[in-house]
């Protein structure tokens, strides 16, 4: 059993390099944790092995994105997201968060996968603003009405969500290089 933190305004910095990776079954409750996701959440694996994944869950997250995540990966769908996590300190930490989808010989979903890197100062600040703006209409007309906002703020820049997100937060360069060779010894 995790205690919830207080919440404090203070950020865990950590190397672009490191790659936050978690497994979960279909519930959401984790099964495996990397060192790095240690390090930088301040949990031990014995801690949260068992535990559902909401243990990480900043207040300051819309409901409505994590109603999207689960649509789409119990959809059989694999997802990127932007989110920001709540360290065992009550710091936080900004991530960009690949979701993946495993299934069994027959084709049931089996576990879901997070590779996770750090999100930069740029992402941070408009996922910010589109997530703040998220909460106050989650809080006056529900995670409709906040799925509805992130609709028409997409509609407005005329993308999808997935384009919105990899015209954001699409690495470059050596760090591509490095994220497609971790991915690859991953599966
Ligand atoms: C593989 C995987 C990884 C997840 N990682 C996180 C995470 O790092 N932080 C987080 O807040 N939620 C994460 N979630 C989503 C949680 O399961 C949960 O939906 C979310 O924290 C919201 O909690 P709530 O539904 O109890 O409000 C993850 C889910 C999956 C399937």
């Amino acid at each position: 059993m995790i205690y919830r933190p207080i919440v404090l305004d203070k950020e865990v910095v950590f190397s672009k390099k490191k790659f936050i990776v978690s497994k979960t079954d279909v519930d959401g409750i984790i099964l495996f944790v990397n060192k790095n996701f240690c390090e930088v959440s301040g949990y031990t694996q014995s801690e949260l092995v068992g535990e559902p994944h909401s243990v990480l869950r900043h207040p300051d997250m819309p409901k409505a994105i994590f109603y999207m995540l689960w649509k789409s990966l119990l959809s059989g769908m694999e997802i990127s997201a932007v989110v920001k996590n709540l360290a065992k300190s009550g710091e936080y930490y900004w991530v960009i968060a690949d979701f993946s989808i495993k299934r069994d010989k027959y084709g049931k979903l089996e576990s879901f996968s997070s590779f996770r890197r750090i999100a930069s100062k740029e992402v941070i600040e408009v996922m910010q603003i589109l997530y703040a703006e998220m909460l106050l209409v989650e809080r006056r007309k529900g995670v409709e009405g906040s799925l509805r906002y992130l609709e028409n703020f997409l509609e407005e820049k005329n993308m999808s969500y997935e384009e919105f997100l990899e015209d954001l937060v699409k690495p470059k360069g050596i760090l591509a290089l490095l994220i497609n060779n971790f991915k690859k010894v991953l599966n």
